[in-house]
């Protein structure tokens, strides 16, 4: 199951995003969390703390800079560019998906 969180700004998408995480995670679902905001704090929700949300915020700048390359896959991504978060999520900021595979 893929959900995508949009909305106008202040609507509450970060918060509606981190409770489904969790609680899909709670209830024993494998939880990818992938934040494409321009604003992306959905870390803070989450529970991974300011420190690690800035760690995966300026990692994502690199990207954008081209100073890092983007994950060639999807394992690598989340393994490169995500951090566990509380409940057994699995937190991810990223940009854009370059050349992705059909599916
Ligand atoms: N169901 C709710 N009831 C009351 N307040 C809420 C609810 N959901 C979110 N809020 C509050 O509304 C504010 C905006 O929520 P949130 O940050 O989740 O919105 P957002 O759409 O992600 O905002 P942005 O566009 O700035 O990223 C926050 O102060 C949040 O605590
Ligand atoms: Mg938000």
């Amino acid at each position: 199951m893929r959900v995508a969180v949009v909305g106008k700004g202040g609507s509450g998408k970060t918060t509606t995003s981190a409770i489904l995480a969790r609680s899909l995670a709670r209830g024993g679902a494998r939880v990818v969390a992938l934040d494409c905001d321009t604003n992306p704090n959905l870390g803070i929700s989450l529970g991974v703390g300011d420190e690690e949300t800035e760690r995966l915020v300026v990692m994502r700048e690199a990207l954008d800079e081209g100073e890092s390359e983007h994950a060639p896959s999807w394992d690598s991504l989340i393994d490169r560019f995500g951090t566990d978060a509380p409940d057994g999520v699995r937190l991810a900021v990223v940009s854009r998906i370059e050349d992705p595979e059909p599916g």
